[in-house]
């Protein structure tokens, strides 16, 4: 808490976004937004906190659940707890309206997590991402896993790219899979100390620990790819086949788990060297095909990704892509004769689809024309005594310094023509 002298900042592991980056992240959700548009997505928005019980499904020995989850009794009683991923929420949506199937759906929205807060994890971090319900078919997984790479690469610029990309098999694949990776977490018992009781209760998780001193153990783990059933090998086959077909280079990466329990079937994630190993993901996901029906929900398989926001843009910082062009103001007034006379005018310059502006508090008209350079507005509008008289605005080219007199009420049509032919 801060003492008398001190200002209150946002809590540890969040920020605030400021315009002009605020611009930037409009215009990445906006790009987003076209693109899972154009593939049939529709936007959902589910709320910022849930019961508890569904945030769990995220798994009890995933760390989201385990050390991370923001969980709290309400004014009510009721167990909540706020929102870790976007996947939980929406086959939890799925279950309680049973859309029609297919139902594809994307989403913009903040996610919790009780991170150690450094340089790309935060405790409250942004994603985008897709999913799609109620498809049993490995192309539908090409489709979602080309529609990140298509954003990053198309709408972001990004090239410094890897995708990997595993299969956590059928039900069967990994029941034989947890069999044989238990053996080998159990002959190394002693190294693995109290996380043995982690390993037995789900022995994926020790795959992706960045422990060094587990990194030999883990190398030498069984791999799930030498334990697929003929079922899950080609539903992988068919991936491949689909990704290679669109161009899309990827990588197998046998040890590739994820941090989420709900996976079955083709799991990825894209990294970028821009950022420490530690927080290279910029984005991934996978198949989940028992998730609905852990949400009380019918058996329904279901697809996505999320992709992380901040990430994203240091990343896009680091490889000099998407900067990002601030808004821009159309049109400044500069009011010399009160204040009030400018309200309609800005009004009506507003209502033409004119981006206006204008200065505060009666300053002087050197100060007013000072805003008007600092906003960068490309046209000046003056309302000056002398034009006034004569039911005229001065217009001034910010660029080049030329004024005219305008009609007032000519002066939006004017400003118009002027901004439409000059793109
Ligand atoms: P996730 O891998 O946990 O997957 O998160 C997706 C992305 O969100 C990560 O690749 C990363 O870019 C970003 N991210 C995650 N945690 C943080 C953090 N603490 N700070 C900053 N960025 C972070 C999921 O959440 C799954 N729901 C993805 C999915 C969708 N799977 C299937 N459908």
């Amino acid at each position: 808490m801060p003492g008398d002298r001190d200002v209150f900042r946002a809590p540890n592991g969040t920020h605030d976004v400021l315009a002009p980056e605020s611009d930037r992240w409009q215009a990445f959700v906006a790009a987003f937004a076209t693109r899972a548009r154009r593939a049939g997505f529709g936007l959902l928005v589910t709320p910022i906190f849930e019961h508890v019980e569904v945030v769990q499904k995220l798994g009890a020995s995933t760390d989201a659940v385990r050390k991370e989850m923001y969980d709290f009794d309400d004014k009510g009683g009721r167990r909540l707890a706020l929102r870790a991923d976007g996947t939980a929420s929406v086959a939890r949506s799925f279950a309680q309206h049973q859309p029609v199937t297919p139902w594809k759906v994307w989403y913009v929205a903040p996610n919790f997590r009780y991170e150690r807060p450094q340089k790309g994890r935060y405790r409250q971090h942004w994603q985008v991402g897709v999913e799609v319900l109620g498809v049993d078919d490995a192309t539908v997984d090409v489709e979602v896993m080309a529609l990140a790479h298509d954003f990053y690469r198309d709408d972001l610029g990004l090239r410094q790219l890897r995708l990997l990309v595993n299969s956590m098999g059928d039900a069967e694949t990994r029941a034989r899979y947890r069999e044989v990776l238990l053996a080998h977490w159990r002959a190394h018992a002693s190294l693995l100390g109290a996380e043995m009781e982690r390993a037995e209760a789900n022995p994926l998780r020790i795959l992706d620990s960045k422990r060094d001193d587990w990194q030999e153990m883990i190398e030498t783990a069984p791999q799930i790819g030498d334990h697929l059933t003929d079922r899950a090998a080609d539903d992988f086959e068919t991936v491949q086949a689909g990704l290679r077909s669109l161009g899309i280079s990827f990588e197998i990466a046998p040890r590739l788990v994820r941090g989420l329990d709900y996976y079955t079937g083709t799991t990825f994630e894209f990294q970028s060297d821009a950022l420490d190993a530690a927080q290279n993901a910029i984005g991934g996901g996978g198949r989940y095909d028992g998730l609905v029906e852990q949400m009380g929900g019918k058996p329904t398989p279901g697809i996505g990704f999320g992709i992380g926001i901040e990430r994203v843009l240091i990343v896009c910082d680091a490889e000099g892509v998407f900067a990002g062009a601030p808004a821009g103001l159309d049109v400044f007034v500069v009011d010399t004769v009160g204040g009030i006379a400018s309200l309609p005018l800005l009004a009506e310059l507003r209502a033409a689809g004119l981006s206006a502006d204008r200065a505060y508090g009666n300053r002087s008209m050197k100060k007013q024309w000072g805003v008007a350079d600092r906003l960068g507005a490309r046209w000046g509008v003056m309302l000056a005594p002398r034009e006034i008289a004569e039911g005229k605005v001065v217009v001034r080219d910010m660029t080049s310094g030329e004024q005219v007199a305008v009609k007032w009420d000519e002066v939006a049509a004017w400003l118009t023509r002027e901004e439409t032919s000059a793109r």
